[in-house]
């Protein structure tokens, strides 16, 4: 059996990043591929060839991934001929390849509350044939809370990045609830930390065809163009909300993930907003 993200570990571990790479971290189901493409359309925005012969999931490959449709994420990033390099991650801060830190590379976190976090991951392993099968809501729920998903735990992901901003100066830790309050803010606030001088128009540009209608309905962006997914089940741009984990938690749940949640949690400054 093929392990979708150890198989290729030694390379992974390995990985040479460069001082201009941009590395975009997140717990599964955060808000990657949105940050992703807010990305590439500031640095590669107007290369039309770019914009279209390849969907966004090759344009930024998933550093440890090693699935058998596509190459593996290394090989798709040391073959990346674009400077810099947007290259997308979901590991927990430890295992992230030491290079990145050598050489000082931007990193962009972006943190999605747990509770809308875990109903995405739920529909994703739904839908992704790659991805364990969940069970039941309540089922996955639990394993939720023991952190038994693929990626481990979300408490110390969310936690472990945090803790490393505090001193990795070049790490921008951002929260999907931003994002979806005022994605236009938020497009501003990377260029600031990106020093990119994108003028007003392109942000607005840019702040319009990554609205959530506009991802869903681009092929490049919406994951249509993937074998592994199956979009009868649940499709990869979902609903986009922030609140939708009250149409899946009964008040038993929310309880008992509150009660959990404090204890994980208990240590940590970091605090997410569940509704906007
Ligand atoms: S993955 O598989 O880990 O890379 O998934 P990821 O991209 O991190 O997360 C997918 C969820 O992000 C939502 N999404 C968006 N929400 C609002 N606006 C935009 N533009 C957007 N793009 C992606 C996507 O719908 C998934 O969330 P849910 O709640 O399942 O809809």
């Amino acid at each position: 059996m093929v392990h979708y993200f150890t198989d290729n570990w030694e390379k992974v571990k390995n990985f040479q990043a460069r001082p201009d790479d941009i590395l975009i971290a997140t717990y599964p189901k955060a808000g990657t591929t949105w940050v992703s493409y807010i990305l590439d359309l500031l640095y590669f925005g107007n290369d039309q060839e770019h914009q279209t012969s390849q969907p966004i999931y090759m344009r930024v490959p998933f550093l440890e991934s090693f699935f058998k449709v596509i190459p593996s994420g290394t090989e798709m990033a040391d073959n990346l001929p674009t400077s810099p390099r947007l290259i997308k991650t979901h590991l927990p801060v430890q295992l992230v390849p030491k290079s990145f830190w050598e050489q000082n590379s931007k990193i962009v976190y972006v943190a999605r509350n747990a509770k809308d976090n875990a109903v995405s991951y739920f529909h994703f392993d739904r839908m992704n044939m790659v991805q364990p099968e969940p069970g039941n809501w309540n089922t996955f729920l639990q394993k939720f809370m023991e952190g038994k998903n693929v990626f481990g735990p979300w408490y110390d992901h969310v936690n472990g990045w945090w803790e490393k901003k505090q001193t990795y100066s070049n790490l921008l830790y951002l929260f999907y609830e931003d994002l979806v309050e005022d994605t236009g803010r938020e497009v501003e606030h990377l260029c600031s930390f990106l020093g990119l001088s994108t003028s007003i128009e392109e942000r607005e540009k840019i702040t319009k065809g990554v609205q959530f209608d506009a991802m869903k309905q681009n092929k490049m962006t919406n994951y249509s163009t993937i074998p592994v997914m199956d979009f009868k089940i649940s499709p990869f741009m979902r609903k986009g909300k922030v609140g939708d984990w009250k149409n899946h938690f009964t008040v038993a749940q929310n309880e008992q993930f509150d009660e959990v949640y404090k204890q994980k949690m208990k240590n940590t400054t970091v605090k997410f907003r569940t509704e906007i």
